[in-house]
């Protein structure tokens, strides 16, 4: 059984990797990346795919039983295309099974509800290929918050429009454990699950990291357009229009979901503090 992850030297795409080769074997794990060199730290065999490229995938799918679609980076109406290719390619190479890592959020209403629009399109799309499919609901990771500590700590608080909403947070970690059971188990065909953790408050957070770090951040909520403002001015308009919108989902409750994860691996979430425990080790 030949297992193969699209943009495999990402940071979930690794995640994934790893966890999966230490389950199934390093021959039997294919790494597909849009730029192979940066892969290779893996140990496995990496073939070129960008999403672009109907034909490259058309290559790096030869062999393969079942393809990892971890989703695009580029504007939401760009990657529904680039998931066709992708999906287009299994086809043409009978590959059996498709499992696509797809997004938890608001699919109106706010910034980020094109990004959640696109993904659920290619959910669609993924549903009408004819191939077995499973398909996974992302929650928010937390990873990113840990690494922008240092920030934090200096600003003494974690800022944002999120308000009291709640947040299910997860983690590359253990999306990486659910998606390797979702690949190798039969039983997920035709599920789609949501994969996220506990539901926290922003205050509950920095709580989290201040036992963990030895911090004192306290949570500073201010005004969406406020939040938006600051991010566009520190991440460019794409970018920190999306960051806004994720946290006015967070506001709004459109990330207080039912969890599955423990359907898809066999197995409870880690708590929030346990993952910023496991993360600091780790780092
Ligand atoms: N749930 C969450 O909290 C959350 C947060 C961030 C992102 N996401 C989503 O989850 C996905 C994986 O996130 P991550 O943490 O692994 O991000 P990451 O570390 O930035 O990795 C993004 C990956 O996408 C690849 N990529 C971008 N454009 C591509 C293209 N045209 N063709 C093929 N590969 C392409 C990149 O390849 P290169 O190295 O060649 O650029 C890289 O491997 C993201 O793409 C995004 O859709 C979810």
């Amino acid at each position: 059984m030949k297992i193969a992850i699209t943009s495999v030297n990402g940071q979930l795409g690794s995640a994934i990797a790893m966890q999966l080769i230490s389950k199934i074997g390093k021959e039997n794990v294919i790494g597909i990346a849009r730029t192979p060199k940066k892969a290779e730290h893996l140990g496995i065999e990496i073939r070129k795919g960008d999403y672009n490229s109907l034909q490259q995938f058309n290559e790096a799918l030869k062999g393969v039983d079942a393809v990892l679609l971890i989703s695009g980076m580029d504007a939401p109406e760009k990657r529904i295309q680039q998931h066709r290719n992708v999906i287009e390619a299994a086809k043409n190479n009978s590959v059996k099974k498709i499992v696509y890592t797809s997004i938890v959020g608001a699919e109106e209403n706010n910034a980020f509800s094109p990004v959640v629009q696109s993904n659920r399109q290619t959910e669609k799309d993924i549903q009408n290929s004819g191939l077995d499919w499973v398909i996974g609901r992302n929650g928010i990771y937390i990873e990113p918050d840990l690494e922008y500590i240092e920030t934090y700590a200096k600003e003494g608080e974690i800022r944002n429009c999120a308000g009291d909403g709640k947040c299910t947070y997860t983690s590359r970690t253990e999306l990486g454990f659910a998606y390797t059971n979702m690949l190798t188990e039969a039983k997920h065909s035709q599920k789609i699950y949501n994969l996220v953790g506990e539901a926290i408050t922003q205050t509950q957070l920095a709580n989290y990291i201040n036992e963990v770090y030895n911090t004192n951040l306290v949570y500073k909520p201010v005004s969406i357009d406020a939040y938006k403002t600051e991010r566009i001015a520190e991440l460019g308009d794409f970018m920190g229009t999306i960051i806004a919108g994720i946290y006015q989902g967070i506001r709004s409750g459109a990330n207080h979901v039912t969890s599955d994860f423990e359907t898809a691996s066999s197995r409870a979430h880690k708590s929030a503090l346990q993952i910023i425990k496991d993360f600091k080790i780790a780092n």
